[in-house]
């Protein structure tokens, strides 16, 4: 207390003294040149609201300080503004600044740059790359500034403050910032930040750094909608989910419609080799009709051909109901399928989300995407038993399929009521499946020839 009294009693008059002299001195250095429409203070220039439209001639060389704001400049002139080789402070706040500052700043001692409220769109590497001296740089309120390239400000090594508020900026390299030794502050609240996963290291760098952030409540993403409005700061689940498969939402709708046209394909190709293999049995059958007719054949090559025919006759007329039933039950997990996609809309569950976490009709939506799911799961095994049991007994195999293919929609109704215990409607389904297992086994019996007793072996 007693100190700071001391000082403040004394340091007035030793100052009086020292800011005569300085005024003295710049006085005589600035009474020559002055732009008449600014005010000029020892090596302080200022050229505030003065609707200049370009940048004033006369600047003292050995100013420090100059104070272009709230004008309409469009351009800064290079040779102009580097011949004022002292300028430590340079406002051009409120201008309409264009893009074209790529070699205007060239060997300038700027710390202090404010060119926020213009109307720049782009920042390059070579627009700050000779300002090593930087410290505080403001590009806030730049209405058009889209895109920071990596690297800008790779060589403001000593940059503590650097506020990019209010641009159109809506991706921004990470190491663009991370690697600024100084930095303390940062601003970057309300752009329109595109939450994909290009951003992803940037958004980790946000979330893990212990800098300040000015204004952090307007620090939000815009895209993708669904975190419309997340602050960057708890962005991380939702980045986790969206990229750590590292696709996008358009890559499964890739994938699927790649699936669909392998899967489209193979079903026509199998269609054709039947229909081929259909023709050619046909045609042989004709040809050796033909053969018989026109020449009696040797007595042991007929019997050598029946044998080969009844092993190679396995399917009978039946198995048409048993290839009906595989149809049908592929309509049946088409129709679970889109009963999901239903759901998905009415409760809102984004692509890929396999499961919904709302509370309030998450559980619905899990049952009816269980549905499906466990019917899928079950799907190879039906597929297999049916076409593997349908060998030796088509009827069987296709009834105990139709009871399959009910006991799946009945099981997937009980379930999408939202209560699991319902399921159990379809139990039928689990009952089918098991006689199609018994069906598949007495096929491989008779296949191997182990059930030809009739007696033990009934059913085969
Ligand atoms: C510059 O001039 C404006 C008014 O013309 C004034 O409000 C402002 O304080 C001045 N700035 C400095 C640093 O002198
Ligand atoms: C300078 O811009 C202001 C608005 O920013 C405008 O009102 C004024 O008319 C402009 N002056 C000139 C000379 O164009
Ligand atoms: C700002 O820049 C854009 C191009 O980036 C231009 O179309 C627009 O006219 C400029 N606005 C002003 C006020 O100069
Ligand atoms: C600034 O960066 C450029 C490359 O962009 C480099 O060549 C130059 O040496 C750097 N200058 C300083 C002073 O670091
Ligand atoms: C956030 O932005 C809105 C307008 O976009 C503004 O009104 C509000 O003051 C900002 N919040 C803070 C804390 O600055």
């Amino acid at each position: 207390m007693d100190k700071g009294g001391h000082h403040k009693h004394r340091f007035p008059c030793a100052s009086h003294n020292f800011l005569l002299l300085i005024m003295a001195i710049g006085l005589v250095e600035l009474g020559l040149s002055c732009p008449k429409e600014c005010d000029c203070e020892h090596l302080i220039v200022n050229c505030t609201a003065k609707q200049l439209e370009e940048f004033p001639m006369g600047i003292p060389m050995d100013t420090r300080q100059l104070i272009l704001k709230r004008n309409n400049l469009t351009y800064l002139p290079s040779v102009e503004l580097n011949l004022l080789i002292d300028l430590v402070y340079l406002d051009c706040s409120y201008n309409i600044l264009g893009d074209s500052l790529e070699a205007t700043f060239i060997a300038l001692p700027l710390v202090y740059l404010d060119l926020s409220h213009n109307n720049l769109s782009k920042i390059t590497t070579d627009t700050f790359y000779l300002l090593t001296s930087l410290v505080v740089l403001k590009l806030s309120d730049n209405p058009n500034l889209e895109e920071i390239e990596k690297d800008a400000f790779a060589n403001n090594t000593g940059l503590r403050q650097l506020d990019l508020s209010r641009t159109a900026l809506y991706y921004l390299d990470v190491t663009t910032v991370s690697q600024l030794p100084s930095l303390r502050t940062v601003g970057l609240s309300s752009n329109p930040w595109d939450c994909y996963c290009p951003l992803k290291e940037f958004l980790k760098w946000v979330i893990e750094s212990d800098l300040y952030f000015t204004d952090e409540e307007n620090m939000t993403c815009s895209t993708p909608l669904h975190i419309h409005g997340e602050l960057l700061r708890n962005t991380e689940p939702h980045i986790n989910l969206m990229c750590f498969t590292n696709l996008y939402q358009r890559d499964y709708i890739f994938l699927m419609l790649v699936g669909f046209v392998i899967f489209g394909s193979g079903t026509v190709v199998a269609w054709l080799t039947g229909v081929c293999v259909l023709i050619y049995d046909r045609l042989c059958g004709s040809t050796d009709e033909d053969e018989e007719d026109d020449d009696p054949p040797p007595p042991p090559k007929p019997k050598k051909k029946a044998e080969a025919q009844v092993k190679m006759v396995v399917l009978s007329k039946e198995h048409g109901f048993v290839l009906l039933t595989g149809a049908a039950s592929f309509i049946m997990v088409t129709h679970l399928a889109i009963n999901v996609s239903k759901a998905r809309k009415k409760y809102k569950v984004e692509y890929p989300n396999m499961y919904s976490d709302d509370p309030e009709h998450g559980k619905i939506f899990n049952c009816i995407q269980r549905a499906h799911q466990n019917t899928l799961e079950s799907y190879p095994a039906f597929l297999f038993f049916l076409s593997a049991g349908g060998l030796s007994h088509p009827r069987a195999a296709s009834a105990l399929g139709v009871a399959w293919i009910v006991g799946r929609e009945l099981y997937a109704q009980g379930y999408s009521t939202g209560d699991p215990s319902k399921r159990s409607r379809g139990a039928i389904g689990s009952f089918a499946l098991l006689g199609l297992f018994g069906t598949t086994v007495c096929s491989a019996f008779k296949l191997l020839g182990w059930g030809v007793n009739p007696k033990t072996w009934s059913c085969c």
